[in-house]
C-alpha cells in the first residue's frame, strides 16, 4: 500500500522548498545586536507556520533570542520532543558567496544560503513531515512538541535555562534532533556522541600604546610574539596538547566502536583534496576518525593585533589577543579543563606583559547508550526514509544544550543528521540537498510511526 504521509511530501516538494527558501530568507544571525530584529521576525514566522498547521504555537521570552515552542496531540499519549535551531552563523565572508547568502538558490538540486544545512533546512524536514502526517491521517501518531531556539551558534544560555525551569512540562519519551550529518551522501547515520566546547580568548598587553620597533625593540617584550609563544607552549606541532593533565579523563573508545569507526573506512586522501590541503594533521597513534570524534583538541580561531594594513610598519603592538576553541569528548569536565587551560597559560605567560583573560563559555560533551528502543526506531526510520542501513557515528561538533536534555529530561536522545560535513555549514555558500530534505522529511515521519 502506499504510504499516504509519503505522497504528500512528493505531491508538495515544491511548495515546501518554497516555504524553506522563506524561511531562508531571515537573516537570524543570532551574534549581531543589528540582526536582533530579524532573528526575532524568523521566530515569529515560525509561530505563524506552525498555527496554519494547526499546531498550539508561541515564543517563549525569558531574555536572548526567544524560544519556538509548539505543540500538538497524537493517538498516543507518547510524546515526542523535536529541537533545533532557528538563528544561524554570521555569513562572512561575503565576497565568496556565489549567490547571496540570505537569498536562497537551487543550483542542480541542491539549496544555497545560509542556514540550508545548519539547521533551518533540518527543522524544515521535521516540521514537513508533521503537515504531512496531519494531513493525511488527521492525527500524529504521537504528542508533538518542538523547542526551536535561537542562539545556539553564540553561545546563548536561553533554552539551557528555560528546560531547566519548565523541565516538568517538556517531560517526554524521547528527545530528537537533526542538526547533524550523515556519514556521506548515501549513507543516513545516527549520531551517537557529540564533542564538547570551551571557547575563550586571552589579551597579552605590553606598552601603552603602539611604539616605534626600531627604538624599542630589545628592551621590551612584543605583544604579538608572547601571543605565539603561548600558543606554542599550548599544543605540540603534531597536534598534541601540552596542557598538564589535559587528557587526564579522557575515556578510551571501547571496542566496538573501536570497530565501528574502522568499518567506516575514512579515506584520508579524499579529505585532504577536499580541503586543498597537502595532508592531514594531528596526534599521532590515532586514526583520523579518532582524532574527530573521540579526542579532545585545542584550535586557535583567530589572531588579532598589529599592523594589518598594505606594506610595512615598523610598530611592537601595544597588545595583541588570540581566540580559541577547544573540543572536548568524554568524560573532560569543560570547568577542570577551563582551570587546567587557564593555570598553563598564566604559568608561561611572562611577567614583561600583562594577561587578560575576559571569561570563557562552555558545554559538556555527551555520549548515548545505542542500545535502546528509541534508536532502534531511527534505524527503521532511515532505512525506510534514505533507503539504506544507517551507521553510527560521532560529530566532532557542539550542540550545547544537549547536555542540558539529558541531565534535566533524562530521557533518551537521538541525532539524525540529514546534512554533511561538505554543505559548508558557517562557511561561504551553505548548501544542503533537496534529496536529503525530502527524505529526510519521510524518515521524520517514520520515526514518529515507530516510536
Ligand atoms: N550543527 C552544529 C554542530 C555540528 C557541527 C554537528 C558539525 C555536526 C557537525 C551546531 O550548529 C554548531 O555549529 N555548534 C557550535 C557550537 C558553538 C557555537 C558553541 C560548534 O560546534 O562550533
Ligand atoms: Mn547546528
Ligand atoms: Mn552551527
Amino acid at each position: 500500500m502506499a504510504d499516504r504521509a509519503e505522497a504528500h511530501i512528493d505531491a508538495n516538494q515544491s511548495r515546501f522548498i518554497e516555504e524553506l527558501k522563506q524561511f531562508m530568507r531571515f537573516p537570524s544571525v543570532s551574534a549581531q545586536r543589528a540582526r536582533d530584529k530579524d532573528t526575532r521576525a524568523c521566530a515569529e514566522w515560525l509561530v505563524e507556520h506552525f498555527r496554519k498547521l494547526g499546531l498550539e504555537a508561541q515564543l517563549i521570552d525569558i531574555g536572548g533570542q526567544p524560544i519556538v515552542r509548539a505543540a500538538a496531540k497524537g493517538k498516543k499519549s507518547r510524546r515526542v520532543l523535536i529541537y533545533g535551531h532557528y538563528d544561524v552563523q554570521p555569513e562572512d565572508p561575503l565576497a565568496e558567496w556565489k549567490t547571496p547568502p540570505f537569498e536562497p538558490t537551487i543550483r542542480d538540486g541542491i539549496l544555497y544560503g545560509r542556514g540550508a544545512t545548519d539547521d533551518k533546512g533540518q527543522v524544515f524536514a521535521h516540521i514537513k513531515a508533521i503537515e504531512s502526517l496531519l494531513a493525511t491521517e488527521g492525527e500524529l501518531p504521537c504528542e508533538v512538541m518542538f523547542l526551536l531556539e535561537g542562539e545556539e551558534e553564540s553561545g546563548g544560555d536561553a533554552l539551557p535555562r528555560y528546560v531547566r525551569q519548565a523541565r516538568e512540562e517538556l517531560a517526554c519519551d524521547a528527545v530528537v534532533i537533526s542538526d547533524s550529518t550523515m556519514y556521506d551522501a548515501n549513507t543516513p547515520a545516527i549520531t551517537n556522541g557529540l564533542r564538547g566546547i570551551f571557547t575563550f580568548e586571552f589579551t597579552v598587553k605590553g606598552p601603552s600604546s603602539d611604539v616605534h620597533s626600531g627604538a624599542y625593540g630589545g628592551a621590551i617584550a612584543n605583544p604579538a610574539m608572547v601571543v605565539a609563544q603561548i600558543l606554542a607552549a599550548c599544543v605540540s606541532p603534531e597536534g598534541k596538547v601540552l596542557v598538564p593533565h589535559f587528557y587526564d579523563d579522557v575515556a578510551p573508545l571501547e571496542d566496538w566502536e573501536r570497530e565501528n569507526f574502522r568499518k567506516l573506512g575514512f579515506d584520508d586522501q579524499a579529505l585532504a583534496r577536499e580541503l586543498s590541503i597537502p595532508r592531514l594533521h594531528g596526534e599521532a597513534g590515532y586514526s583520523t576518525l579518532e582524532r574527530l570524534w573521540a579526542r579532545p583538541t585545542f584550535e586557535v580561531n583567530g589572531v588579532l593585533g598589529g599592523y594589518q594594513g598594505q606594506g610595512a610598519k615598523t610598530i611592537i603592538p601595544a597588545s595583541a589577543t588570540a581566540k580559541v576553541s577547544v573540543r572536548l569528548v568524554p568524560h573532560q569536565d569543560p570547568a577542570r579543563i577551563r582551570d587546567l587551560v587557564f593555570e598553563h597559560i598564566r604559568g608561561v605567560c611572562p611577567d614583561t606583559v600583562r594577561l587578560e583573560i575576559p571569561g570563557c563559555a562552555m558545554s559538556p560533551p555527551v555520549l548515548f547508550d545505542v542500545n535502546t528502543p528509541v534508536i532502534r526506531a531511527a534505524q527503521e526510520a532511515l532505512r525506510k526514509g534514505f533507503g539504506r542501513e544507517a551507521v553510527f557515528i560521532r560529530c566532532g561538533g557542539s550542540i550545547p544544550v544537549v547536555s542540558t536534555f539529558v541531565e534535566q529530561l533524562r530521557c533518551p536522545v537521538v541525532l539524525m543528521g540529514f546534512g554533511l560535513d561538505s554543505d559548508h555549514p558557517h562557511g561561504p555558500n551553505e548548501h544542503f540537498s533537496l534529496d536529503s530534505f525530502i527524505r529526510g522529511a519521510k524518515a521524520a515521519v517514520h520515526l514518529l510511526r515507530a516510536i
